[in-house]
């Protein structure tokens, strides 16, 4: 896993004037927001005892550590020891360690590298949250894994017959067309006309007779993104993930699903059910798979034509 780069870690939404712990890469962060709604990042161990300044509280935009009320200035400076006299001054040590943090597209970027972070990833596809056709709701599954095999699992397709049966996947015709792969900067994403299934439930409304095989397209943008846009017959589905690597073997998705077909808020139980649904038959399958670290050498899975973009993704994170 690679500090250098700037990662998709929680929603923009969830991060508000209250403190909030958060774990990426196996460091202990606390993240807030100040009074001119940025968004800040820090150590959460305080340097004094070690309590968490998540369990503290903001005051005049300083998080305030619950022990023995530490004030430090969101560049991590103590401004306040109420043990000791005002007059005595702070030691100069008395300073969190802070990490540069954006906002967009609806996440929190974190950066925990050495030395100036680049730019953030530009994402042309990226749907607009503010479009009054699209409908968009969020949500988190949780894994046992290694954000890169649920990552990979987000660039598969040929899985879907056989784990996905019935939801998106048809059994009976499990060969995936030739992919189509498109490399950008930051990224690559592979279109494929799939094999349609029966629609069931609410989509049976939409669709009459016959289904033509569904494209689409499904992509990443490194080092945690993943996209699919499907194009129904009746609209597009559009679903973004930022699998967020707690540790070694734990990963959050965090996903944004957008749709521009039943975009009332009616629909909004079904279209969780279904994203959650789809996740919950990737589980075990993930969490199953041996070693739980993608091998470094390319050669130690074998790879044919359906896992081309999966490649494409080992090639450029290495
Ligand atoms: S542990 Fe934070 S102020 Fe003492
Ligand atoms: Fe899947």
């Amino acid at each position: 896993m690679s500090k250098q780069m700037w990662y998709a870690v929680e929603f923009s939404n969830a991060i508000s004037t209250n403190p909030k712990s958060l774990k990426i890469l196996g460091q202990d962060l606390v993240l807030y927001r100040t009074s001119d709604d940025r968004i800040h990042a820090m150590n959460n161990a305080c340097i004094h005892r070690g309590a968490a300044l998540a369990q503290g509280k903001i005051a005049q935009d300083c998080i305030v550590c619950p022990y023995h009320g530490w004030h430090y200035q969101p560049d991590g400076t103590c401004i306040k020891i109420p043990s000791q006299s005002a007059t005595i001054a702070i030691p100069k040590a008395a300073r969190m360690t802070t990490y540069p943090v954006q906002e967009k597209y609806g996440w929190i970027w974190l950066y925990l590298g050495d030395g100036e972070p680049g730019e953030l990833p530009d994402i042309p596809n990226f749907p607009d949250p503010k479009s009054s056709s699209i409908r968009s709701i969020q949500g988190e599954f949780n894994w046992n894994a290694n954000y890169e095999r649920v990552l990979e699992n987000g660039l598969d397709f040929a899985h879907a017959p056989f784990v996905h049966a019935g939801a998106f996947g048809n059994p009976d015709l499990p060969e995936i067309p030739n992919l189509t792969i498109e490399n950008y900067p930051g990224g690559a994403s592979a279109t494929v006309d799939l094999a349609a299934t029966p629609p069931k439930g609410l989509w049976k409304l939409l669709v009459k007779g016959e289904r033509a095989p569904i494209k689409t397209r499904t992509g990443f943008f490194l080092p945690n993104l993943t996209f699919l846009e499907v194009y129904l017959p009746f609209g597009q589905l559009t679903i973004w993930t930022a699998h967020v690597p707690v540790d070694l073997q734990t990963t959050v998705s965090k996903w944004i699903n957008f749709r521009n077909f039943f975009t009332g808020k009616w629909a909004d139980g079904d279209t969780y059910k279904r994203t959650i649904k789809i996740f919950e038959q990737d589980k075990p399958i993930v969490e199953s798979q041996h070693p739980q670290l993608i091998p470094v050498d390319l050669a130690t899975e074998l790879s044919v034509a359906a896992d081309t973009l999966q490649v494409q993704y080992r090639k450029l994170a290495r």
